[in-house]
């Protein structure tokens, strides 16, 4: 009999492909994914660790799929099965079974190829939750990604996963912890699964890692690629048109990634590269392994091989020990970069990590402002760098229907969410926009007729 999965995903791009994957490996024990966990008969929270709030969240909807886990009960439509995965999962493994006793099964990043067994032992035990109780948080030897079916289809747009974890112990985060040391999958299986979702329709991949450009990955022939070769031998995949890659560090940019950003006109020209903040002692502090000015010159050079590139960023304010002298280093190198988009956030203290030990942890008001003052700036620039791209011709990859009737919605090469008024049969195909309006989020603008592919390596500018 099919069953129902309701997936709820949490926090980064990574979950969104662990995400799909569970519902890939539970598709053979017939679980149909659905929209809602209405009637579901397994729900899975996969979720995120990074910030207390994240973390917290976990529990509030753990509350809410109790009421309903207990009103099917009650209805005799029988069992409806909670699962907590991702890095809450991985952080805190038995405690959430303590927390949440009507949770079934608790399992890491790293143990959802195991998913199938853990859903057959739920079955037997029912109801009875004690004699399950399991909680799967291990590392284990065996690699995950061995034991993983073929990608399903993605969409014209997917993530693929090829590195995983991070050895970089920034002294903020808990990845390291979550995620484990660093992995990357073989470069065979990394093209085999781009070659599977271009057949079955993506022109898009997001090769996707905690730490993507630290990729070294195996060829089969006693060497390593690095994540530039890589994108130089996906770049030989026909049909792939678009090529992106998220998250990276600005210490493991090296030459053959500058090189790819240069020559490979299938990688876009948008990268979120994380600098963290503008002051080289807090910089330090955190263990980020750079300095602003080695930033400000990665930014150089990928400006000079690829010079419509437009760069992103994560920031965080309020660090321990974070001065006002430091926060204003930060919105001066806003200012001299000048970011197409970015996710800046408030420092949030996580168990187990260096800096949540650090005497001289800043006042949370004063965060607050800092955190509102550079939130102001980015979103000033992100408007400018929106705005200046009414008037131009940019090529769209046509993803999903738009919000209204008659409407479809895509990507910009800047990542830019844009809308036109086209037939859905657009969707999965690039075509030129010319681009008229700029709205707070999106842009929206106006099909132009002819090649589909015409303005994909050169951008035009149709008015001044
Ligand atoms: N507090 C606040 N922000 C954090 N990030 C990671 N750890 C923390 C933390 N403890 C942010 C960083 C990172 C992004 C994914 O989340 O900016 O790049
Ligand atoms: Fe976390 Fe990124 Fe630093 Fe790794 S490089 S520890 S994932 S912030």
């Amino acid at each position: 009999m099919t069953r129902k999965l309701f997936i709820k995903t949490f926090g980064c791009q990574m979950n969104v492909y662990d995400s799909d994957r569970m519902a890939d490996v539970l598709a053979p024990l017939d679980f149909t994914p659905v929209q809602t966990p209405e009637d579901a008969d397994l729900v899975i929270l996969n979720t995120c660790h990074i910030r207390e709030k994240a973390a917290e969240k976990v529990y509030s909807d753990l509350g809410r799929l109790r009421a309903k886990q207990d009103e099917r009960r009650l209805a005799g439509k029988g069992e409806m099965m909670i699962a907590v995965a991702g890095c809450v999962a991985q952080a805190e493994g038995r405690e959430i079974l303590r927390r949440a006793p009507y949770v079934n099964f608790v399992f890491g990043p790293q143990t959802y190829h195991r998913l199938p067994d853990l859903v057959r032992e739920a079955d037997l035990a029912g109801a009875d939750k004690q004699s399950l109780n399991r909680v799967e948080t291990d590392f284990p030897a065996e690699a995950k990604f061995d034991f993983l079916p073929e990608v399903s289809p993605s969409g014209p747009s997917a993530f693929l996963a090829v590195q995983e974890g991070c050895d970089k112990f920034c002294s903020f985060c808990v990845v390291p912890y979550t995620r484990g040391s660093e992995f990357s999958r073989p470069t065979a299986d990394v093209i085999k699964e781009a070659r599977i979702l271009v057949a079955q329709g993506t022109r898009e991949i997001t090769l996707l890692g905690q730490n993507v450009n630290a990729y070294h990955g195996a060829d089969g022939k006693g060497r390593e690629w690095g994540l530039g070769r890589l994108i130089m031998g996906l770049a030989e995949i026909e049909n792939l048109d678009r090529i992106r890659y998220t998250t990276s560090h600005p210490g493991d940019m090296d030459d053959a990634l500058f090189a790819a950003h240069g020559e490979v006109p299938q990688l876009m020209p948008f990268l979120h590269l994380p600098v963290q903040s503008g002051s080289d002692r807090v910089l330090a502090a955190m263990n980020r392994r750079y300095t602003v000015d080695e930033y400000l010159r990665i930014v150089e050079r990928l400006r000079k091989m690829r010079p419509d590139i437009v760069l992103a960023s994560d920031f965080i304010v309020g660090y321990p020990g974070e001065t006002q002298a430091d926060f204003a280093a930060t919105l001066k190198l806003v200012e001299t970069v000048g970011y197409a988009q970015a996710y800046s956030f408030k420092y949030s203290a996580r168990p187990g990590t260096p800096a949540a030990e650090m005497p001289d942890q800043v006042d949370g008001a004063i965060a607050d402002a800092r955190l509102a003052e550079l939130q102001t700036m980015l979103n000033n620039q992100q408007t400018t760098f929106n705005r200046e791209t009414v008037g131009r011709v940019l090529p769209v990859l046509f993803d999903r229907p738009g919000r209204h009737e008659g409407q479809i919605g895509g990507r910009s090469p800047f990542m830019q969410a844009v809308h036109v008024e086209a037939d859905e049969s657009l969707i999965g195909q690039i075509a030129d926009v010319d681009i008229e309006i700029c709205r707070a989020y999106s842009l929206a603008g106006r099909l132009i007729d002819g090649d589909e592919s015409g303005a994909q390596n050169g951008i035009r500018r149709v008015c001044a």
